[in-house]
């Protein structure tokens, strides 16, 4: 059976550690920024737990009426189970409750399982931001802006 809960800044050791497996060493995060993001008042994470360990996270950050998706992580061994999807559906429902009319990210044009998330969730490609990231060996890669519109 799998939970799904708010995560609060005791949280952030499990988070960083479900976040430093699911990207590059140089995109970690480390325990103490994810405690202050925990306890940012405008910052939403949603958790499911598995088992009683983390499988899944999403970390939605809201400032004028926008949400943005910061980042969003499955355990390796819990994917394609529907767990990133559902946390997508929460953090939409809840920030959309609160009155967000917009919810926005930016995605790695390489990540291809992401942006087909992102898309089978409504998100729609509307810019891009050259050489925005560095992805392994140092190559820059392009970020995909993704949004989409809750007032519909
Ligand atoms: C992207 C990620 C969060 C998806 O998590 P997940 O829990 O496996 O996703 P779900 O099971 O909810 O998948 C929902 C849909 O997304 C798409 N999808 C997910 N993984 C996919 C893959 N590897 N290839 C193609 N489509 C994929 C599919 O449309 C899938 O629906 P389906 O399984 O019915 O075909 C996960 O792969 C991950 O943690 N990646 C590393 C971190 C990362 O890149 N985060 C995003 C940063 S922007």
């Amino acid at each position: 059976m799998s939970g799904l809960l708010v995560l609060r800044p005791d949280d952030a050791g499990r988070v960083a550690l479900l976040h430093a497996k699911s990207f590059s060493e140089s995109e970690a995060w480390s325990a103490a920024s994810m405690r202050d993001l925990l306890k940012d008042p405008n910052v939403l994470t949603l958790g499911i737990l598995s088992d009683g360990q983390l499988a899944a996270f999403v970390m939605g950050q809201t400032v004028a009426g926008e949400t943005d998706i910061l980042t969003i992580a499955t355990d390796p061994h819990q994917r394609r189970k529907g767990l990133a999807g559902r946390l997508i559906s929460a953090l939409v429902k809840r920030v959309g409750e609160r009155g967000v009319t917009r919810i926005m990210l930016d995605v790695a044009e390489d990540n291809l399982p992401a942006r087909e998330l992102y898309r089978a969730h409504g998100f729609a490609e509307d810019g891009r931001r050259r050489r925005y990231y560095r992805a392994a060996r140092n190559v820059p890669v392009d970020a995909i802006l993704m949004s989409r519109s809750l007032s519909l």
